[in-house]
């Protein structure tokens, strides 16, 4: 079965890493063949994960760049296409919610070639951001769903999606996560730590990029200063997303420094999950962030109405925070009153052999 695997952003580089060691090792039944569309173009936010991950150079790079929506949706459908039609696969494989999973999956269907979606389900409930559109949008004409977590097959059945479409597989992230987590060694931790000039358990790693947070001038200045007071009491360090430099740089905000107030460029995939390993709590937006914390029982707290990712709240240290209570709710944190949690089921590191297991044993159909 010739499969052509796609990622565009950085958050799907973990998510297809483990899917292509599956089915490599698998030649009698897969021909797994790499496609980066190039929407995150960024050293860091792309080719040093697929460094990190071990991930060989794609076989298709699109180099779509950035752009609005509409104008990167329709360059990599333009240019996703021709591949289509080079390689005729028998499946495209999609991941998570970015613009890349939507423009892919719709040009594959219109080609009458299968989708798989991992990671399907998923929903916010909240028509104002941009994943829940390609979220829904891309579930609504694949072939095969593949859950992390039985909410996601609910929202499925509620929307009418033929049960027999959907498989509840457990969650590709924790996959990649466990194979890193078997990688870093004590040594590697006490290095990284000490270069961010950070001790275990003393401070708090940041993340923000929704547009919800970063886009407004007011806000984005708010949640700095708020960062700028926390680093008085604890270390925190904050490596920033691109589009959320670009505004602090555009807007022109100005906010007290000091040095337990770190700001870096995003950081590879092994650095950056020994700071979600050992901090005092994570701030985040990100959704993947939600549930990386969740297995690693690190509280969470994440800045949005919402979360397309419940089970990291029903059963994991996530909580959803509103700016207006962060402050009370980091003095929670700081004074030992942490949330614990359990590992959601099937966030076991075998989610994609369980994926490849039911490609094999099912076969591919467009119909
Ligand atoms: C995208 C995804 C989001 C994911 C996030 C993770 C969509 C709709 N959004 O949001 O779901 O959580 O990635 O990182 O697909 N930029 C660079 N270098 C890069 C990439 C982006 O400078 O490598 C700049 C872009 O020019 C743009 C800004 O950063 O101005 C934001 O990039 P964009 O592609 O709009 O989406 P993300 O915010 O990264």
């Amino acid at each position: 079965m010739k499969v052509l695997l796609i990622a565009g952003a950085r958050p799907n580089f973990m998510k297809i890493a483990p899917v292509w060691f599956e089915m490599q090792q698998d030649p009698s039944h897969f021909e797994p063949i790499l496609l980066h569309t190039g929407q995150h173009y960024d050293y860091e936010m792309s080719k040093v994960f697929f460094e990190d991950l071990n991930l060989p150079e794609p076989h298709y790079f699109l180099g779509v760049g950035s752009g609005t929506h509409a104008e990167q949706t329709a360059r990599i459908m333009v240019e996703f296409e021709k591949v289509l039609q080079e390689e005729t696969p028998d499946l495209v494989v999609v991941f998570g919610d970015v613009n890349s999973t939507l423009a892919c999956s719709v040009t594959a269907k219109k080609l009458l070639i299968p989708v798989a979606h991992v990671e399907a389900g998923l929903r916010s409930f909240d028509m104002s951001m941009p994943e829940e559109i390609n979220r829904k949008v891309t579930d609504t004409i694949s072939d095969i769903l593949f859950t992390p977590s039985k909410d996601g097959n609910e929202n499925l059945i509620r929307e009418g999606v033929n049960p027999d479409k959907i498989h509840f597989v457990g969650n590709i992230m924790i996959d990649s996560l466990i194979r890193v987590l078997n990688r870093i060694n004590p040594f590697d931790e006490d290095k990284i730590l000490e270069e961010f000039g950070l001790e275990r358990g003393n401070y708090v790693l940041v993340t923000l990029h929704r547009p919800s947070n970063v886009d407004d001038k007011d806000h984005l200045s708010k949640i700095l200063d708020c960062l700028s007071t926390l680093s008085q009491k604890i270390p925190v360090i904050f490596p920033v997303h691109p589009r959320t430099k670009k505004n602090i740089n555009g807007f022109g905000i100005n906010f007290p420094l000091n040095g337990e107030f770190k700001i870096v460029e995003p950081l590879r995939y092994k650095e950056f999950i020994t700071l979600e390993k050992h901090p005092t709590f994570v701030l985040t937006d990100s959704g993947g962030i939600q549930e990386e914390t969740t297995y690693l029982n690190i509280p969470c707290l994440t800045l949005r109405p919402n979360t397309e990712r419940p089970i990291t709240i029903t059963k994991g240290t996530n909580e959803l925070v509103a700016f207006e209570n962060i402050k009370e709710k980091i003095s929670l944190i700081l004074s030992g009153k942490r949330k614990q949690g359990k590992i959601p089921e099937l966030w076991d590191g075998k989610t994609a052999q369980r994926i490849a297991d039911i490609l094999k044993d099912k076969g591919v159909s467009g119909k």
